[in-house]
């Protein structure tokens, strides 16, 4: 295996810590793969990847960073973050919801000096296109844009989750991972698990949770990215059987907080005075709770990062 060069932007390795007390709670061993800790402005999943992707943006000599989010994008905040460490301009194209009070990851945008084009709802998922759109309007005006891909996951981005996959095994100091438990949406960090597990001959299967598309879609774009992925790095192709999604926790779909994911983000709050967040880690803690039984240990649990977004989600989180 030959993973992608990268800069240095987060802290890495990120902890792996035991749960003792949901552990007790679920009479089931789980430990917590801290990429919540990653370091770079609050942390999350996105800084490991754009190690990678940023490192290709530096290559190129690139002046301004382009990217695609939400209006409470982790992604976006994560790559407005790593482009100012890196001395670069960045401009985001965010779509309305009902998020965008100045609040949460829109804030910190606002704090990064990044450019903010509200774009409308009607407008979302964002076509690549229009990144590409807005990359070549500044191109005619003298600047180097590099486009970061809709949430960090193309086959580059993904990578670094194979380097995660090996980080973690590491951690481990020989002992097998009984699972590996992930949020699964544009599929990147999930793609790039597989591939690391693939690559070091399947020790624990990974299981994604979708926390917005059907899971059979998300486990196609899975496999898809994993094969690409596994090509990228010069490692073994996964099958369809490596790429699994548990469906069912996706509550009112992306960006809406389900009731059994907030009751998971005040259950490890209170027991581990650890946050989740309402869009994704919440809802994917939520499939590990009601699953734990059938899950083999022990079950380490990828804290992807997204508490940032708690405080724009305030009244939903509060209401209940
Ligand atoms: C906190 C958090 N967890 C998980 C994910 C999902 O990662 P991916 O887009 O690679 O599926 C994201 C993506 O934005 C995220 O912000």
């Amino acid at each position: 295996m030959r993973l992608p060069s990268r800069v240095p932007l987060g802290v890495f390795p990120t902890p792996l810590d035991p749960l003792p007390n949901l552990s007790r709670h679920l009479g089931r061993e789980v430990l917590a793969k801290r990429d919540d800790l990653t370091g770079l402005a609050l942390g999350g999943n996105k800084i490991r990847k754009l190690e990678m992707l940023m490192a290709v943006a530096q290559q190129e000599g690139a002046d301004v960073v382009l990217t695609s989010g939400a209006a409470q994008s982790n992604h976006c905040r994560s790559t407005a973050a790593a482009a100012r460490r890196l001395g670069m301009d960045v401009v985001l194209l965010l779509f309305e919801d009902r998020h965008t009070d100045v609040q949460g990851n829109l804030l910190l945008d606002h704090l990064l000096g990044a450019e903010v084009r509200l774009q409308p709802r009607a407008e979302w998922p964002p076509a690549q296109s229009r990144l590409d759109d807005a990359a070549a309007d500044l191109r005619k005006v003298g600047r180097k844009p590099y486009v970061v891909p809709y949430g960090g996951s193309g086959p580059l981005g993904a990578a670094a989750y194979a380097w995660g996959y090996l980080e973690l095994l590491d951690q481990l100091r020989g002992r097998a991972p009984g699972c590996v438990v992930c949020v699964t949406s544009s599929g990147g960090m999930h793609a790039g698990l597989v591939a690391g597990a693939v690559a070091r001959g399947r020790p624990a299967p990974v299981v994604g949770v979708s926390v917005a598309d059907p899971a059979t879609d998300c486990e196609a774009r899975v496999l898809k990215l994993a094969v690409e992925t596994a090509g990228l790095i010069e490692a073994p192709p996964a099958e369809a059987a490596d790429a699994k999604v548990l469906d069912g926790w996706q509550g009112d779909g992306y960006g809406v907080p389900s009731a059994a994911g907030r009751e998971a983000i005040e259950l490890v709050a209170r027991l581990e005075g650890i946050f989740l967040d309402p869009v994704y880690t919440g809802k994917a803690m939520a499939a590990l709770l009601a699953s734990a039984a059938e899950l083999p240990e022990p079950i380490v649990f990828v804290h992807s990062g997204g508490a940032p977004a708690l405080f724009a989600y305030a009244q939903e989180l509060v209401r209940h």
